[in-house]
């Protein structure tokens, strides 16, 4: 249990059990479940944690407050990682009332058989803590149709749920001037880029409503409370739910028998000489959830893989699909890789992608076996062009 500012405390926990966040995403450093006490006369809680952790959480409630005094239970998302605790949690608190959105109202019956002592909450309804008062804004598909925010009013806390929000576990501390936020920052875009970017036009419509709000502390349901520097973390949202990338360029590259792999470094010294900055990652050794967050992140992308059965190698395959799905756009893209006998694969892979906005920057630089001294000239040509593009 932490102090935040007067009255409001945090009573999160880490998790470094999970290996995969919903089942799909790396958790290299674990991740945080972050709940909050809100006491004035009256007492409110703000999301609960995952279930597997409901000792320790219960455990922390009880530090700040009686469980008998617990006159809320404020829901802002209903996905499991923040609501699973919250059976247990009614069990010690009689006096507590449920507080969620009309769709939450729904999940928590689904989820929990829980149809009493739920109070549905109108956009921009307040809720008197006696000497305080919290604020309900929704952010439908932030991450969920039913999540909201919560807002405390006198101390400017804005309890933002999912929305800036990140995977790390808070080992050393909870605020962004406790510890290196740079670490924070980054597992908040892949964060990003993995949850919650398909809704990316939500994100912006919330960043809009919100806009209006004076903001001291953002207290996310997920890694770092930013108190020092909330606008940090409020502006790489705005640039996120715009789209924007930074000027630089990402090489993911594929390779079986190594004939791809020798075209990588000749791609890297054309984007060098370009005086662009260059991340290059491999399909095969990196989680997709980190090939997504550097495809968010940079505005040039150039693919390098083999022929494989016909199309473009198969993991490629699974990342061309979840550019789709993620609905990422605006990104200038270029293809190399070998193939044997059949070919197409470049090809295929820029037809799969034709339906998002992306500029595919011709001519693909497919080959037969090994690469010529002619092909390691063009993909070094190819490297310079995607860098001054993304430039520009
Ligand atoms: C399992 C497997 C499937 C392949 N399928 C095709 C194919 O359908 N069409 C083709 O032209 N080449 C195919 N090839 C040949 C590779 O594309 C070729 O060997 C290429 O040079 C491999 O590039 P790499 O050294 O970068 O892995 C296949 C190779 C393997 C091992
Ligand atoms: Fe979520
Ligand atoms: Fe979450």
């Amino acid at each position: 249990m932490k102090k935040i500012v007067s009255g409001i405390y945090y009573v999160g926990v880490n998790d470094y059990e999970t290996d995969l966040f919903e089942g799909l995403w790396p958790l290299p450093e674990g991740v945080s479940y972050n709940s909050y006490i809100v006491k004035g006369e009256k007492t409110a809680v703000i999301d609960t944690v995952k279930i597997h952790f409901v000792d320790e959480f219960l455990k922390k409630v009880e530090e700040v407050t009686p469980f008998e005094e617990i006159d809320y239970i404020i829901l802002n998302h209903l996905e499991p990682d923040h609501s699973s605790s919250l059976v247990r949690l009614l069990e010690k608190t009689p006096n507590a009332k449920i507080y969620c959105s009309k769709k939450a109202q729904g999940m928590v019956e689904s989820l929990y058989r829980i149809t009493e002592k739920v109070h549905v909450v109108e956009e921009g309804e307040t809720l008197n803590l006696g000497d305080r008062e919290l604020v309900f804004y929704m952010d439908p598909l932030v991450h969920w149709p039913e999540t909201m925010v919560t807002y405390d009013s006198r101390e400017q806390v804005l309890f933002s749920c999912d929305a800036f929000g990140s995977y790390k576990a808070l080992d050393v501390g909870i605020f962004d001037d406790e510890v290196n936020p740079d670490d924070y920052y980054e597992e908040t875009i892949r964060y990003f880029s993995n949850i919650v970017a398909k809704y990316v036009k939500y994100v912006k419509k919330a960043m809009e409503k919100l806009s209006g709000l004076p903001i001291k502390i953002i207290a996310p349901a997920h890694g770092l409370i930013w108190r020092k520097d909330p606008g940090r973390i409020i502006k790489l949202y705005e640039d996120i739910s715009e789209r924007k990338a930074n000027p630089s360029v990402v090489i993911i590259w594929g390779s079986m028998y190594g004939n791809t792999k020798q075209v990588v470094n000749h791609v890297v010294e054309g984007v060098k000489e370009a005086g662009v900055e260059v991340t290059v990652l491999d399909f095969s050794r990196h989680d997709l959830s980190y090939l997504l967050k550097e495809s968010w992140k940079n505005k040039g992308i150039i693919l390098g893989f083999p022929t494989y059965d016909g199309g473009p190698f198969l993991k490629t395959s699974y990342y061309l699909h979840l550019m789709k799905r993620k609905n990422l756009r605006d990104r200038i893209v270029g293809f190399f890789g070998s193939s044997m006998w059949s070919g197409r694969a470049l090809k295929q892979a820029a037809d799969d992608l034709r339906e998002l906005d992306w500029e595919i920057v011709e001519p693909l630089l497919e080959f037969k076996g090994a690469p010529t001294e002619e092909l390691l000239k063009h993909a070094k040509e190819l490297g310079k062009t995607i860098a001054e593009k993304a430039k520009q």
